[in-house]
C-alpha cells in the first residue's frame, strides 16, 4: 500500500485555496483535484464550482485532507464558534481507500483541532453512515428535529 499524507490545513485553507498546494507545500493543482474527488465520491457535493469551493474553504475553520501521490483521497471540515457548538461537514474518502482508517483518522484530527476540542457540543448530519460516527461516539438524538431552509 502507498505512504499517505494528512494534511491539517490553516484555517480558510489559503495554499489550498490559492496555489493548489498538497502535500509538502506543493503546487499539484489541488483545488481541481478536491473538486474531481467530490464529485466521484460525494453524492451531495457534486458539481462545486471551484468559485464556490473557495468560498467553502475560506469560511471553514478546520479543513483536514489525506493524499496519496498528489492526489487527495480524504478531506474533512468544520465549522466552530471555539466553545460551545461545532459542526462537521464534507467528510469524504476515496471509495478505492476505504475501509483503511483514513476516516476515522480524518474525524479525530478535526475533533483534536484547538478550534474544536472545547467545543461543549459536536454536530453532524448523515444519511446512511451512522455507524461509522457511533464508532466515534456519536450518538443520534430523538429529542431534537433537523429542521432545513433551501435557497
Ligand atoms: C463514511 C466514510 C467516511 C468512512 O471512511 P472509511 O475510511 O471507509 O472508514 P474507516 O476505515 O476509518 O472506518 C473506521 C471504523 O468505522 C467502521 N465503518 C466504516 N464505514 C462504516 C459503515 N458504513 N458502517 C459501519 N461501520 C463503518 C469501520 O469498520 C471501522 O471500524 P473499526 O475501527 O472497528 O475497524 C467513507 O465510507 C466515505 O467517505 N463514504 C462516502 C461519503 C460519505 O458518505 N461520507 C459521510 C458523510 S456524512
Amino acid at each position: 500500500m502507498k505512504p499517505v499524507f494528512l494534511i491539517k490545513h490553516s484555517k480558510g485553507a489559503f495554499g489550498l485555496r490559492f496555489f493548489g498546494l498538497g502535500p509538502n507545500l506543493k503546487p499539484t493543482k489541488g483545488l481541481f483535484k478536491l473538486q474531481q474527488f467530490l464529485n466521484r465520491n460525494a453524492f451531495w457535493a457534486k458539481d462545486r464550482t471551484i468559485n464556490d469551493l473557495r468560498k467553502c474553504l475560506a469560511n471553514s475553520d478546520v479543513i483536514v485532507s489525506i493524499w496519496s501521490q498528489n492526489e487527495p483521497v480524504g478531506f474533512g471540515r468544520a465549522l466552530s464558534d471555539g466553545i460551545y457548538r461545532s459542526v462537521l461537514w464534507d467528510i469524504v474518502i476515496d471509495q478505492n481507500h476505504q475501509g483503511r482508517g483514513y476516516g476515522k483518522m480524518i474525524v479525530k484530527n478535526i475533533l483534536e483541532s484547538k478550534q474544536i476540542k472545547h467545543t461543549k457540543k459536536i454536530y453532524l448530519m448523515t444519511t446512511n453512515k451512522k455507524l461509522f460516527y457511533s464508532q466515534l461516539d456519536f450518538q443520534e438524538v430523538s429529542s431534537q428535529s433537523l429542521l432545513v431552509r433551501e435557497m
